[in-house]
């Protein structure tokens, strides 16, 4: 097991990207809950929509293995899935969907539960094949699955941004609470940055509340700060959309869910993105996510 943890870090180390130069690298945001159905995949795909609204390239990766979410949402059935590259049978590029306002996507499938058993050439095509996305995208977001698995701390580990959604029911605030908490315990001081939104509030003082309330209890048992992303409210538009599988941002423009996300995709782009090191773009994330589960 130590072999193949050394053998995998060996091949990511050594370089696989020069060819692909560093300001090409995009900002990996990953979007996940402690509990599940609390509205991540909604966000993910609308907040992907704002961002083309300002001209920037999106990719959205289902990570949410087995459940093909973002699909359905969009209406739009992928041909191929992320297994699909990492069994080398495609190429990344064969595998990106084309969803709604020139966003991508490519689809989960069993994904990377096969990276464990992966042989040393099926990792090196798959690094190689995913660097392309730097060059293609600005932005790209990972929605996970819901919950503290294996694979969904990786995600987060490995990301430059993490954003966790949670709802105001009182389990689902325990369980964002278990989700950093986890995180803390297992990341040896490197802690992610954490930012909440507030999804299905009522109104913004209850969004403020349950604000407080995580942040307050990570802040004081964690020493881990976390931003404050915003709320969205409760709203059937939503509902709505999902039930016709269209992007609620486009097909009702002018109702409170959109309004909410226009919102937190400005203050996304209002934040200044690190420096640009090797680390950076999707380039990092895979390094840190081999890294990780290699180990
Ligand atoms: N702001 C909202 N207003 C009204 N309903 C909402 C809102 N956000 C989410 N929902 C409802 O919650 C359902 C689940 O949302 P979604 O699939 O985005 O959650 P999820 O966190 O991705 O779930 P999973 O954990 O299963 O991946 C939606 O189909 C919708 O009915
Ligand atoms: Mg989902």
């Amino acid at each position: 097991m130590m072999d193949q943890a050394n053998n995998l870090r060996n091949l990511v180390n050594k370089n696989n990207y020069e060819h692909k130069k560093a300001e090409l690298s995009s900002r990996v945001i990953t979007v996940t809950s402690g509990k599940g159905g609390v509205g991540k995949t909604n966000f993910s795909l609308n907040l992907a929509i704002q961002f083309s609204r300002f001209n920037k390239k999106v990719v959205i990766i289902d990570a949410d293995f087995g459940l093909a979410n973002i699909e359905v949402l969009f209406g739009i059935l992928p041909k191929y899935n992320l297994a699909d590259v990492l069994r080398g049978e495609k190429d990344v590029e064969e595998v990106l969907t084309d969803g709604p306002m020139g966003i991508k996507f490519i689809s989960g499938g069993s994904g990377l539960k096969e990276l464990s058993n992966i042989t040393e050439k099926q990792l090196n095509y798959f690094i190689n094949n995913f660097s392309y996305l730097d060059a293609i995208s600005d932005i790209i977001i990972v929605d996970t699955g819901a919950g503290i698995s294996k694979s969904v701390v990786n995600f987060i580990k490995a990301s430059d941004e993490t954003i966790i959604v949670t709802t105001p029911e009182p389990t689902s605030v325990t369980d964002a609470y278990a989700l950093i908490k986890t995180i803390k315990e297992e990341s040896r001081g490197n802690i992610p940055d954490f930012k909440i939104v507030v999804n299905r509030v009522d109104d913004n003082e209850e969004g403020i509340e349950i604000y407080n309330k995580i942040s307050r209890a990570s802040s004081k048992f964690l020493g881990v700060p976390l931003e404050n992303l915003g709320y969205i409210p409760y709203d059937r538009f939503l509902v709505k959309a999902v039930k016709h599988q269209q992007p609620a941002t486009i097909c009702f423009p002018n109702c409170e869910f959109t309004k909410a996300i226009e919102k937190i995709g400005n203050r996304l782009m209002d934040i200044p993105v690190g420096k640009e090191t090797d680390t950076s773009g999707i380039r990092g994330f895979m390094k840190r996510l081999v890294n990780i589960f290699g180990n």
